[in-house]
């Protein structure tokens, strides 16, 4: 008999963006003609930056001519590209990472979710409530949690609330847990982690023998000069956290595809026959038995975010959507809303009017002002009476939809 994961079984509804689009769907089936305006997922909208394009358009004719054609290029990605990571992203801010420890991919979603395949299934597990459900939702399907209950947690996981009352602030458990989620800025409150906050962390997983999984697909979004931009910046971190970036919000590449995960090769945790096991090269042996690479053409449009005009072109795509939000911010605190957020990373995070849920509010922007968002229940028991708004959208549609909303809710 054909036996299926039942772990897939636990799972609760549907991914959060499918379930949104098709609740957004039912609705336009009836109303065919509603000027909706999505402000949900974190999908950008303006155009790939010109220096990323002309690269991508000579790797297309590198591609059309023998001499400088490429078939299956290194799984690790292309050491120019890795080369240019180190030095800007890293070794620029004074982190210790070479090259060789920065992994290409094809997207920091697949590298949360496939990070598991190295890690044994009894590891404890915390995560921040809310939380981006990628890191859950991996986790229930590697069987290493227990059934939801009610509110949507499942059994084994340690949820650390990062709410208005504490100030956003995740709080280090008092229990020792072995993997830890950590992503600053965060998706979706917009908090961000000082570092003497990130230090803390970092004192913890090594005084514990933890890993800490380190999200910064927002970095590019940091404003404040004293934040950390990597979790290499504290003292220590390269013992103990693998890093997740990506090229999908700071250079328009959600479409295109391109990231990139760091694995310090001085990363090592005991195997059960007493072993000091190299984190790095489990990793490496799983990429290069599951993956391929990232296609050669779209490693040249990433090698081109490093490049003079490519710095200054994704600067301006950042600033343009920091814009939006301080847009998003402005207006809806006008009309009494609380929001929070939206200085240091694209999303606004905004406490629900009147006591509604979060799907109650979510229905209410869809019908009254056509208008998509995310319920923050959608990320954690503890975004109930949240509610995301994305920053990534045109200037026209951000000042429509808060027109449209402060006009509603004033
Ligand atoms: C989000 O809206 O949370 C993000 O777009 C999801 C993602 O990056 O996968």
């Amino acid at each position: 008999m054909v036996r299926i994961n039942e772990n897939y079984l636990k799972l609760k509804a549907g991914y959060l963006f499918p379930e949104i689009a098709r609740r957004v769907n039912g609705f336009l089936a009836e109303n065919p003609n509603a000027p909706i305006i999505k402000l949900g997922i974190g999908d950008v909208t303006e155009p790939l930056p010109a220096a990323c394009r002309e690269a991508m358009a000579k790797a297309i004719d590198d591609m059309g001519d023998r001499a400088n054609f490429k078939g299956y290029g290194p799984e690790q990605g292309y050491a120019w590209l890795r080369e240019k990571i180190a030095v800007h992203d890293f070794q620029a801010r004074g982190c210790d990472i070479d090259a060789s420890e920065i992994f290409v991919s094809d997207g920091a979603k697949c590298d949360t979710g496939n990070i598991l395949d190295i890690f044994g299934k009894d590891n404890t597990i915390a995560v921040t409530d809310p939380v981006y459900p990628v890191y859950v939702d991996t986790n229930v399907m590697a069987g290493h949690t227990g059934e939801a209950d009610e509110s949507g947690k499942y059994g084994g996981l340690t949820y650390i609330p990062i709410t208005a009352d504490n100030d956003f602030v995740a709080q280090i458990p008092t229990e020792k847990v072995d993997l830890i989620y950590l992503c600053f800025p965060n998706n979706p409150t917009g908090a961000t982690a000082t570092k003497e906050q990130l230090q803390a962390w970092v004192d913890y997983a090594k005084a514990n023998g933890s890993i800490i999984f380190f999200d910064a697909a927002y970095e590019a979004f940091i404003t404040d000069e004293s934040l950390p931009h990597s979790i290499y910046e504290l003292e220590g971190a390269k013992d103990c956290a693998i890093e997740f970036r990506s090229f999908s919000k700071n250079a328009g590449f959600t479409g295109t595809r391109c990231a990139f995960t760091v694995v310090p090769k001085n990363l090592t945790v005991t195997a059960s026959n007493g072993q000091a096991v190299q984190l790095w090269s489990l990793w490496n042996r799983r990429q290069s038995t599951k993956f391929n690479g990232v296609s050669y053409i779209v490693q040249r449009g990433a090698e081109a975010v490093y490049s003079e005009a490519g710095q200054a072109q994704i600067k301006t795509l950042i600033d343009f959507y920091l814009e939006n939000a301080a847009i998003i911010r402005r207006e809806l605190q006008a009309v009494g809303f609380d929001v929070y957020g939206g200085v240091n990373a694209p999303y606004v995070w905004v406490k629900t009017p009147a006591g509604l849920s979060s799907w109650d509010f979510f229905d209410k922007l869809l019908i009254n002002c056509n208008v998509v968002g995310t319920p923050g229940s959608g990320f954690g028991a503890a975004g109930e009476g949240y509610f995301r708004i994305s920053a990534f959208n045109s200037r026209e549609n951000v000042l429509e939809a808060m027109k449209r909303i402060t006009t509603t809710f004033q």
